[in-house]
C-alpha cells in the first residue's frame, strides 16, 4: 500500500522542534500582552468573498493560491490565506467599534497559500500577526514597527533591514496610478502576461511582480514618494521622526508595495540577513489599511497591522542549547521499586516540576541511557533511600550527588536547575 504522507507543502511539527516554537509563540504573546494588545481567535474557513473583497481580485494570493472548495451546502469557502481579513470581519460582525475606540488584537495561527513550496516557503505556515483599529496614526506606525524591531531583537534576531513607504490614500493613489499606467503602457508588450493583464485594472501590482522582466521594468518606474498629497506627507514624516526619536534604523523603500490591495499610507517590511534564512528573506510585513473596514460594509476606520512567519523566524533565530525534555528523570535502582518511582514522581510533579520515568522494568544501565538523554537531573531511587525517607538527586552534567528529603527535595532540585 502507498504510505500516506503531509500534503506538500504543509509540515508536521513534532518533539523536540514543537518545544522551539512553544518558547517563540511564548515570547511573542508576553511581547502582545506588555503591548495590550488581546488574542482574537477567528476560524480557519471563511466565505471566499471575504479575501476576494479585501486582499483584491488581481493578486497572486486570490489569483492563484486560495484553497478554495466547495462544502456539501454549495457555499464557496476558503482556508484562510492570511489573518488581516478574518480579523476585520470579526470586528464588523460583532459591532467591536461601540464597545471601545482603539482596539488592538493579535493571533498566532496556520494560514494556506499554495505557492511552490521552498525553504522557508510552505503551504501550511503559521503567523503571529495583530491588528490596531481605530487610530489613524502616524504615532501607533511608528510604534508597532518598533515594537516588532525590539521582539526580533528579544530572539536573537538582530541583523535586519526595516524598509518603509507610503502608499498615500485617495487623491494620492489616483494621481500615482495614473502616472504608473502613462510609464508602464509603453513596455506593455515587454511585461509577463500577469502584470500585461493587470495594468489596467491593478497597476501597483506590477511593482511587486517576481517576474524578472517585469522587475526591471519597475526599476524605473515613478517614485510613489513624489506623488504624496501634503497630509499623506506630514503623515509619513512623522512616522519617520518616531521612529528616528526611538532609535529604531528604517530604510525608505519607494518601490515597496507588498503583494496585498487593502494597504494605505505606512507600508513595512522587516527582511533577515543571517541564520539559515535563504532566498524567503521577508520575516514581517504590515502596514495601514484604512479603507478596509468601510469597504467591508461598516463605518470608516483607521487600521494597522503586520505578521510575522513563524517558521522564518525560527529560521532566523539562533540555535538554543537543549535544555532537555524533562527536569529530572527518576530511576529505579531494582523493578520491584517501580509502585515507588510512581509515587515520587507524582509528589514531584504536584510540587509544579517536569518529570519522567521509564517504568517498563529496564536496567539501572538503560534507565540512566535515556535519563542522560531527557533530563539535566535524575534521582535513582533504591531500598536504602526509600527506608530513611531521602531522595538522591543527581546531577546529570557533573555527577554530583545530593541528599534531601521527600518534603524538601522540590526546593533542592530547583536550585540544582538553576
Ligand atoms: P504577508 O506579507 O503576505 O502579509 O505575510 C506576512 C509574513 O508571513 C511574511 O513576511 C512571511 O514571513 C510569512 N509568509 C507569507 N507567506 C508565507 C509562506 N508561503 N510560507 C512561509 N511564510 C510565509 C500578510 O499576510 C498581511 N496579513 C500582514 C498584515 C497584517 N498587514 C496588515 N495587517
Amino acid at each position: 500500500m502507498k504510505k500516506l504522507r503531509t500534503v506538500k507543502g504543509m509540515n508536521d511539527i513534532l518533539p523536540p522542534e514543537s518545544a522551539r516554537w512553544h518558547r517563540l509563540e511564548r515570547a511573542f504573546r508576553t511581547t502582545m500582552r506588555r503591548h495590550g494588545f488581546g488574542e482574537a481567535r477567528p476560524p480557519i474557513v471563511e466565505p471566499t468573498a471575504l479575501f476576494v473583497r479585501s486582499i483584491g481580485e488581481a493578486t497572486d494570493i486570490v489569483e492563484k493560491e486560495m484553497y478554495t472548495f466547495t462544502d456539501r451546502g454549495e457555499k464557496s469557502l476558503t482556508l484562510r490565506p492570511e489573518g488581516t481579513a478574518s480579523c476585520a470581519r470579526a470586528y464588523l460582525q460583532h459591532n467591536v467599534q461601540a464597545i471601545e475606540p482603539v482596539t488592538k488584537w493579535f493571533y498566532v495561527g496556520p494560514m494556506y497559500r499554495r505557492e511552490r513550496p521552498a525553504k522557508g516557503r510552505y503551504r501550511q505556515f503559521y503567523q503571529a500577526g495583530a491588528e490596531l483599529y481605530g487610530d489613524p496614526g502616524p504615532y501607533v506606525d511608528a510604534e508597532m514597527i518598533d515594537m516588532i524591531v525590539s521582539f526580533l531583537r528579544e530572539l536573537g534576531v538582530e541583523d535586519v533591514e526595516v524598509m518603509v513607504n507610503s502608499l498615500g490614500s485617495g487623491e494620492t493613489r489616483a494621481r500615482f496610478r495614473e502616472a504608473l499606467v502613462a510609464y508602464l503602457e509603453p513596455f506593455a508588450d515587454q511585461l509577463s502576461a500577469d502584470s500585461q493583464r493587470r495594468l489596467h485594472v491593478n497597476p501597483l501590482r506590477v511593482l511587486d511582480s517576481k517576474a524578472p522582466q517585469d522587475q526591471e521594468i519597475a526599476e524605473g518606474a515613478p517614485n510613489i514618494l513624489e506623488y504624496l498629497g501634503d497630509e499623506d506627507r506630514e503623515h509619513f514624516d512623522e512616522v519617520r521622526a518616531t521612529l528616528t526619536a526611538l532609535g529604531t534604523p528604517f530604510v525608505v523603500s519607494p518601490r515597496l508595495v507588498r503583494g496585498l490591495d487593502y494597504y494605505t499610507r505606512t507600508l513595512f517590511e522587516i527582511r533577515g540577513r543571517g541564520g539559515e534564512l535563504g532566498a524567503q528573506n521577508a520575516l514581517c510585513g504590515g502596514g495601514r489599511y484604512d479603507g478596509m473596514i468601510e469597504e467591508l460594509g461598516g463605518k470608516k476606520t483607521p487600521a494597522i497591522g503586520f505578521a510575522m512567519g513563524l517558521e522564518r523566524l525560527l529560521l532566523a533565530m539562533p540555535e538554543e542549547e537543549d535544555a532537555g525534555r524533562v527536569d529530572v528523570f527518576v530511576i529505579a535502582r531494582s523493578p520491584s521499586l517501580r509502585r515507588e518511582v510512581v509515587s515520587v514522581c507524582r509528589d514531584l510533579r504536584a510540587s509544579g516540576l517536569s518529570v519522567d520515568a521509564d517504568l517498563r522494568g529496564g536496567s539501572l544501565k538503560s534507565q540512566m541511557r535515556r535519563a542522560n538523554k531527557n533530563a539535566p537531573l535524575a534521582i535513582i531511587v533504591g531500598e536504602d533511600e526509600v527506608e530513611r525517607g531521602v531522595l538522591q538527586i543527581k546531577n546529570l552534567s557533573d555527577s554530583s550527588q545530593h541528599e534531601a528529603t521527600r518534603a524538601g527535595a522540590p526546593a533542592l532540585i530547583r536550585e540544582l536547575l538553576g
